[in-house]
């Protein structure tokens, strides 16, 4: 009985959190945003603000895919040390997932449209690395992290010269990713070999050509 009641419980966890994820404005940040009221943007045209909002939304979806890996991942990994430290950096994620959501909303624009394909995507990539072992789901983590690490310096440089709320809020992301890879290899994470990590390039070009428009 108790056994059916966790079940239960994790299951009506599990489809809270996809909602939470994939309802526009449903994510709750336990963080205030880095861009706090006195942070203020320069003028900007309309196609720069198109441009920020471009960016910010690749950066929103980046933040589905990594709750959905993290999440996919919790279902299937072992990870009986770290598993603190895993929900820790997902509770960190919806913080980044809210704070792009704001931002886009600022922009007068919307998350993705694409998000629930790329939720499910990666929730089914998470939970194939975590059946595998925890040193592969790791490793997965962290090359994630690092890939997203280098997006957000890259979108730092791209984003227009007046937009220093995107930028505030990419500034503190980068800061958290690179813990979040960080722990993923202390945690015993594999290094992954370079074919593999060419294969999340390709996926990630995938998102992020689709993503900037639709
Ligand atoms: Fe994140
Ligand atoms: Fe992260």
């Amino acid at each position: 009985m108790n056994r059916q009641l966790s079940r239960t419980d994790n299951l009506i966890h599990q489809f809270d959190t996809v909602l939470r994820t994939l309802v526009p404005h449903a994510a709750q940040a336990s963080r205030p945003s880095p861009a706090t009221p006195e942070v203020r943007d320069e003028p900007m045209d309309d196609e720069e603000r198109r441009h920020a909002a471009g960016l910010m939304r690749i950066n929103h979806t980046g933040e589905v895919c990594a709750q959905a890996l993290y999440q996919g991942q919790g279902l299937t990994a072992k990870l009986p040390e770290v598993r603190g430290q895993m929900e820790e950096a997902a509770s960190e994620e919806i913080d980044h997932l809210a704070w792009c959501d704001e931002r886009l909303r600022e922009l007068g624009d919307r998350p993705s449209l694409l998000n629930p394909l790329f939720y499910a995507a990666s929730f089914g990539i998470g939970a194939a690395a975590g059946a595998v072992g925890d040193r592969v789901s790791l490793g997965f983590v962290a090359a994630t992290e690092e890939q997203v690490g280098r997006h957000l310096e890259e979108h730092l440089v791209r984003l227009p010269a007046g937009d220093h709320r995107s930028r505030a809020v990419l500034r503190q992301m980068a800061i958290d990713e690179a813990h979040h890879a960080q722990l993923a290899l202390e945690a015993g994470g594999a290094r992954f070999p370079v074919p593999v990590k060419f294969g999340m390039k390709l996926m990630s070009k995938v998102m992020t050509g689709s993503v900037y428009r639709v």
